[in-house]
């Protein structure tokens, strides 16, 4: 009894340590470890029969990866040879039935390591699991274990916009290596955008000659780049020959990565249209734009047979460079304004029984549907296409948000999810005021990794139309593939074990220790990972009795060494060492860093706190905050700490269409001369400084007297995100203090939200 106890014991304590020596990204299904190791030695051979040119080509890749991690190639021989000390990989015969087409099974004992997978794709992963091994075991040695292993979805992908930046070949194929090495298996080419068109088209030479070229305006913001551009001026560009395609889509095969082209429809075009006005409802010619265009109106006419010609002669190229099931065909973000006064457009609509654009978007994508059905192919798109009408037999990207990933998959169409809530790598990964300019949003390392891709309002039948998740990559603001590795990385090694890694498995702690393994695989490959996840956080954690602020520092790294200063100070590694939140008497700046390995791991934190008379204290709220933006929660508005710019950063209430009307209870009467009201703006995300704010103070909480109103005199137009103080210089005295902020009713003439009320966004109210 004793004996079996110690050996479940064992077991469990061998089970509870692979994290150390099998610290794998994505996480394998099963991995049992024991005792001892496999060492690679010069004597150490690969026992693989390539009978086909697809194992032969496994083996070149075999040795490449032995080779990038031991250094050495290792020396091939037959199967039948001596196990000992070699590496024996076959494919199985009879299959093995649990781990599919593309799992695997590895065995390392100290005198052999087997690997075994129904197909090639199957050992390629293995292959990538032993190479994982090897990097974060010095080199040579394989850790004792047996693994089992199979992705969740089939449909693991990653995409890439080359239009809005141009990323040179042989950034592609380093892009193709990293979704290999994550076990992902689609590389979604987003070819095609208005600021670009980057793949050769033998029979239309324009598309590239003209709308692969724009003119430079590096030096300005991407939105800011509207001016009108001559159309010899064209300096930024670049595209894809018909050759480099196809030699890209043979490399990514070889790693059993799928190519699917998009070639954008019928928006997202206007490089398309500098080339080819006549397919547009106005047959003008609009230059390329340099930078963003909002909203896109100049698209492909819907009422020209010419447009559909022109359309499917590209397809049938693009077919033949991409032999891919799936043909992206875009169909995202386009009005109709064009549609709506073209005669063309008006009389297919007539002739067709259309009833409104919307249906004729619907026409021209199942027209496009038809064409690549009758060539073997299938139409993917996002989730736009499924306004209006659409065959079940179309797959769609589900990018604004999962709701239509939701209507599509009950309507029987396969997803892919992509929602901008957790799947855009263009947004910020970490505080913005720490990173590089990004789209927006916030999207962290947690928070994909926390991504679900089937949603709960899914029956068990539905929920089989989800066929995997995808992260969209859209490179306004990555001008270079230096810049696109920030982004992917490490954000994709979260994605990859969302999409691979059983959903049961899912445990943050566990995944956050094992990419410190990851990251030594990175510095080892070279790419410009972000640290964003080293990134220290201070939040206030209030003692209401004594009325005082404890600080406490986070970071979303495992076990992270953070030093920290309260003085204003930049901290080093001689300065405080974080071990528990710490009390702030006085108003300062916390800056905060974490130093591992000797190396500062990320741009420094600096947190305002202010100390004043109304921290801690009761706040009575007229109007609720919306859900979505409570800050820390009661008592955020006297926590003592400021937002940034970032309204997302977890210290600003936001109200929607609503006053703050905040009552602080000061608990006995107290003196003051001074408050101040944070207040942020920013224009694009419908967030406006109030017109103004009114303070009243009151003994009993009933009779209130005026103290005075602090107006803005910031525009409500100036669209640069900024925060200020609205302070009110004035004596006063009283336990109620009130202060009223007033919302902007109806965002500014020209804004999007015009005759809308705006956001409204407080952080902090300062007595002094
Ligand atoms: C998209 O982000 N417009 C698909
Ligand atoms: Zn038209």
């Amino acid at each position: 009894m004793m004996r079996l106890f110690i050996s479940i014991l064992a077991m469990i304590i061998s089970v509870g340590t692979f994290a150390q020596s099998a610290n794998m990204v994505p996480k394998p299904v099963s991995v049992v470890t024991s005792e001892g190791e496999f060492k690679i030695t010069n004597n150490t051979k690969v026992l693989f029969n390539a009978t086909n040119d697809i194992e032969k080509q496994f083996a070149d890749l075999t040795s490449d990866i032995l080779k990038n991690a031991t250094g050495n190639a290792p020396k091939f021989a037959e199967p039948t040879s001596n196990k000992k000390g070699n590496i024996l990989i076959q494919l199985n015969n009879p299959l093995h039935t649990k781990i599919g087409n593309e799992g695997y099974t590895l065995s390392i004992q100290p005198n052999h390591v087997f690997l075994n997978a129904n197909t090639t794709a199957g050992l390629f992963y293995g292959m990538q699991s032993i190479w994982q091994l090897l990097t974060a075991n010095e080199g040579t040695t394989l850790p004792c274990m047996e693994i089992t292993d199979y992705p969740r979805f089939g449909w693991r992908s990653l995409h890439l916009d080359v239009s809005r930046h141009f990323m040179p070949v042989e950034f592609i194929y380093k892009y193709i290596d990293y979704i290999a090495m994550h076990k992902m298996n689609v590389f979604h080419w987003h070819l095609v955008d208005d600021q670009g068109w980057r793949i050769e088209i033998k029979k239309y030479p324009k598309l590239t000659e003209i709308g692969a070229w724009r003119a430079d305006r590096a030096h300005l913001d991407w939105n800011s780049r509207k001016e009108p551009v001559k159309e010899n001026e064209p300096k930024y560009g670049g595209f894809y020959s018909q050759e480099d395609a196809k030699a890209i889509v043979e490399y990514a095969r070889k790693k059993h990565v799928t190519v699917i082209p998009e070639i954008e429809m019928p928006a997202h075009v206007m490089s398309a249209l500098a080339a080819y006005p006549e397919f547009s409802c106005t047959g003008e010619y609009k230059p390329v734009p340099p930078g963003g265009v909002w909203p896109i109106t100049h698209i492909f006419c819907a009422g020209k047979e010419e447009t559909f010609n022109f359309l499917e002669d590209i397809l049938t190229e693009v077919m033949v460079l991409f032999p891919s099931t799936y043909i992206h065909i875009g169909g995202d973000e386009a009005t109709k304004t064009e549609w709506e006064k073209c005669a063309l457009c008006q009389k297919r609509m007539s002739n067709e029984g259309l009833k409104d654009e919307h249906e004729l978007q619907a026409y021209f994508i199942k027209r496009i549907e038809k064409f690549l059905n009758k060539n073997g192919r299938q139409l993917i798109g996002w989730d736009e296409i499924l306004e209006g009408g659409l065959d079940p037999t179309a797959t769609i990207m589900s990018w604004r948000g999962t709701d239509p990933g939701i209507r599509a998959a009950k309507a029987g169409h396969d997803v892919v999810m992509s929602p901008t809530s957790h799947c855009y790598f263009d947004y910020y990964q970490g505080n913005p005021s720490l990173e590089p300019k990004a789209f927006g949003g916030n999207i962290t390392l947690k928070k994909v990794y926390h991504y679900e891709p089937v949603p709960e309002e899914l029956s068990p039948q539905e929920a089989e139309h989800i066929i995997g998740a995808q992260a969209n990559i859209w490179t306004e603001y990555m001008p270079n593939g230096r810049h696109v590795e920030y982004m992917i990385m490490p954000r994709m090694s979260a994605l990859s074990e969302v999409l691979w890694s059983p959903k049961e498995a899912k445990d943050w702690g566990d995944f956050s220790k094992r990419m410190k393994s990851q990251y030594q695989r990175f510095d080892k490959l070279g790419i410009n990972y972000a640290t964003s996840a080293f990134q220290v956080s201070a939040k206030p954690e209030l003692d209401t009795e004594n009325k005082a602020v404890k600080v406490s520092l986070s970071t979303d790294a495992w076990n992270p060494d953070i030093f920290y200063t309260i003085d204003g100070s930049e901290p080093n590694a001689q300065s405080n060492k974080y071990t528990q939140a710490f009390s702030i008497t006085k108003s300062g700046t916390v800056k905060a860093v974490v130093i591992q390995d000797g190396k500062q791991k990320s741009q420094p934190l600096a947190t305002d706190f202010i100390i004043h008379k109304a921290i801690a204290c009761k706040v009575n709220q007229k109007y609720p905050n919306s859900k979505s933006y409570e800050s820390s929660g009661e008592f955020a508005l006297v926590n003592g700490i400021k937002g940034s710019k970032d309204h997302h950063d977890g210290n600003w209430k936001g109200f929607n269409g609503k006053d703050l009307v905040a009552t602080i209870d000061l608990e006995q009467s107290q003196s003051f001369s001074k408050v101040s009201t944070g207040v942020l703006q920013d224009n694009g995300a419908w967030i406006f400084y109030p017109t103004h704010v009114t303070v009243e103070v009151s003994e009993d909480g009933q009779n209130y007297k005026k103290l005075g109103t602090v107006k803005n005199k910031v525009s409500a137009k100036d669209g640069e995100r900024q925060t200020q103080e609205l302070v009110l210089n004035k004596k006063g005295k009283g336990r109620y203090v009130r202060v009223t902020a007033a919302h902007l009713t109806s965002c500014p003439k020209g804004h999007a939200g015009e005759g809308k009320p705006g956001w409204l966004f407080v952080d902090e109210i300062i007595v002094e």
